[in-house]
């Protein structure tokens, strides 16, 4: 019998080895953004959202090998957003994964093809998925919904805005919180979904689930940014005050952002009481509550 440890574990280098295989690419013509595209998502990572596309498949009665194309492109475009985040017209991070950010490393231009490049090749990868087409349809209309304009990009728009705005209030906060990193947590969960022909109960649990995860993990990251150890995180603490981002922690306090995850996670958990064998993803999602990364 496995532990849950294990389960993970497991699900994470099956993630990790079939990444590595979309991302051999040897073509000396344009092997530096090959290569920036590489080592941006090798270097490190959670893989929270395709290990969530895993969950949310198998939740649903799926088999695994059909979502994970899908998982792995999703990655590709988490991880897009991470290497134009860190670019010094937006956050100005230097460190990432535990290495040094994708521009740091490679120089500016370098770091946007690499962004652009990951981003495209997410929809080739989710295109030539060996599922039927239906899925294939609704996998890759997912991915262009939750991370464009009317997701991760337009919630990046709206931190944007934030930064020049003085009276951020908590429901804006929420609004940019639901699109900037809520919204690739919903895909990763619809996608499994897709790839299981979930019922629409599976659906509606699932989306509810992911819009209170979403949030939560956001608050999650704002506290780690001030409470965080470097090392640890692998990524440099004391970005949001440097940047003077209005986060949960500064409009509510670290005591009064601290209860709010929790509360977003308790009705997270609620929401998964719709799935059967559901002990892994439960244990998961409390685990993201008490992370020190
Ligand atoms: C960081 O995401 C950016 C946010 C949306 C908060 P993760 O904390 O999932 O970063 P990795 O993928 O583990 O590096
Ligand atoms: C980033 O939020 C969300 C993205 C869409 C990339 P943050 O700017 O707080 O993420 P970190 O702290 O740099 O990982
Ligand atoms: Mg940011
Ligand atoms: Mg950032
Ligand atoms: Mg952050």
């Amino acid at each position: 019998m496995q532990t849950v440890e294990e389960y993970y574990q497991s699900l994470y280098n099956l993630i990790n080895a079939t990444l590595c295989d979309y991302l051999s690419i040897d073509h000396t013509d344009y092997q530096k953004v090959a290569d920036a595209m590489q080592y941006s998502v090798e270097i490190g990572g959670k893989r929270l959202r395709p290990i969530l596309a895993l969950e949310f498949c198998k939740l649903c009665g799926g088999n695994i090998a059909d979502a994970l194309p899908f998982a792995c492109a999703l990655e590709m475009i988490h991880t897009y957003s991470l290497v134009h985040d860190d670019l010094p017209c937006m956050d100005d991070d230097d460190y990432r994964r535990g290495k040094e950010s994708c521009h740091k490393k490679f120089g500016e231009a370098y770091a946007v093809l690499a962004g652009d490049a990951l981003l495209t090749y997410a929809f080739q990868i989710a295109s030539d998925a060996g599922v039927d087409d239906h899925t294939i349809v609704k996998c890759t209309r997912a991915l262009a919904n939750y991370a464009g304009i009317y997701g991760m990009v337009g919630g990046q728009t709206l931190d944007l805005a934030n930064e020049e705005s003085s009276d951020v209030t908590v429901e804006r906060l929420a609004e940019t919180d639901k699109l900037k990193t809520g919204a690739l947590i919903r895909c990763a969960c619809e996608l499994g979904c897709n790839a299981a022909k979930a019922n629409n109960a599976q659906y509606e649990a699932a989306k509810e689930y992911a819009e209170n995860l979403g949030i939560a993990f956001q608050i999650v990251d704002d506290i780690l940014d001030v409470t965080g150890d470097e090392a640890t995180l692998g990524k440099a603490v004391g970005s949001d005050e440097t940047n003077g981002k209005a986060t949960y922690v500064t409009l509510l306090g670290l005591d009064g952002a601290k209860a709010k995850a929790e509360e977003l996670t308790n009705k997270a958990l609620s929401a998964l009481e719709t799935f059967e064998n559901n002990e892994n993803i439960v244990y998961l999602t409390k685990q993201l509550l008490e992370r020190n990364k």
